[in-house]
């Protein structure tokens, strides 16, 4: 699964389904899954290990610098060697292609940790979120304020596919790309807003993600420049439906895409929507491997 449309309406809300799974069954007893990083990582790595753990697995953690994929050995080494022990190998790269690389060999079930492109997870717990607080998904519509970038893409076609609208104001130059575009609004309706007043307005829940992703640190000051004014604060709030809930994929930074008075606030849902990576991890690797 390196993006939500690998995965069909269907499968999507199998995995939500599988996730609320309790007691989860040990598929995975004496199993593996090998979890390669290129970045830094605290909730996926801790959520996706525990999901292991929680099937009966073993989790191994890789920082990408101690096998020097692609350096010491060709990214197909590795993975060819991986499969050799492990049930499925999730990987958060720089560079998506890695991932598509490793995915066509067809050597063992990749899960994409989080690329340049996409990150699928997040969004997995980001909809079981929403359906836990809603009771359903569709015919919600949600506001997205801010970067459109990887969480962004995969959150939008995740949306779309489970009947929830959306609304998009991204600054001029960090849109979400028109073939993310095109593919989402081949499940459902996904609107361009001008401005993030116009995309909140009514919206029932505002979701927003760093201004400055892993890799683009260089680029912090002309960002900071360019999402002025797409801050989700209590005012902007204040234009979305009465019970409009608050999402942030996390490490947020209070002060710069959303205010302390939002995501401390009684509108956020981080701490839930944090708690159920691991839980929507879970349902992900029971889909595919049970
Ligand atoms: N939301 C998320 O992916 O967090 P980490 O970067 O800490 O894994
Ligand atoms: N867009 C962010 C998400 C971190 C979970 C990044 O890529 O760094």
């Amino acid at each position: 699964m390196l993006d939500i449309d690998d995965l069909t309406p269907e499968d999507l809300t199998a995995i939500l389904d599988w996730a609320e799974v309790m007691p989860p069954p040990a598929i995975m007893s004496g199993r593996g899954a090998a979890l390669i990083f290129e970045k830094p990582s605290n909730r996926t790595r801790n959520s996706t290990e525990m999901a292991v753990v929680g099937l009966g697995g073993h989790p191994v953690t890789i920082r990408a610098e101690e096998i020097g994929l692609g350096v010491r050995e060709p990214i197909a080494d590795v993975t060819k060697v991986l499969a050799q022990y492990h049930a499925v190998l999730g990987a958060r790269v720089f560079d998506h292609r890695v991932l598509e690389e490793m995915a066509a060999l067809d050597a063992i079930p990749i899960v994409n940790l989080l690329s340049d492109v996409a990150h699928p997870c997040q969004a997995l717990a980001d909809l079981l979120t929403l359906r836990q607080h809603w009771g359903s998904l569709s015919g919600h519509t949600l506001a997205w304020v801010g970067d459109g970038n990887n969480v962004a893409r995969s959150l939008t076609l995740a949306a779309a596919m489970a009947g929830i609208g959306v609304r998009l104001a991204c600054p001029a130059g960090h849109a979400i790309d028109e073939v993310a575009l095109d593919a989402a609004r081949g499940y459902g309706a996904v609107e361009v807003a001008a401005r993030p007043q116009d995309a909140v307005a009514g919206a029932d829940v505002v979701v927003t993600d760093t201004w400055v992703s892993m890799g683009q640190e260089a680029e912090s000051a002309s960002r900071a420049d360019a999402f002025a004014g797409y801050q989700v604060d209590a005012e902007l709030m204040a234009g979305a439906s009465p019970g409009a809930v608050f999402l942030h994929c996390l490490p947020a930074h209070r002060g710069e895409e959303v205010t302390g008075e939002v995501i401390d606030g009684p509108s956020s849902l981080v701490w839930t929507e944090a708690a159920n990576r691991m839980h929507a991890a879970r349902g992900l690797l029971l889909w595919m491997l049970r």
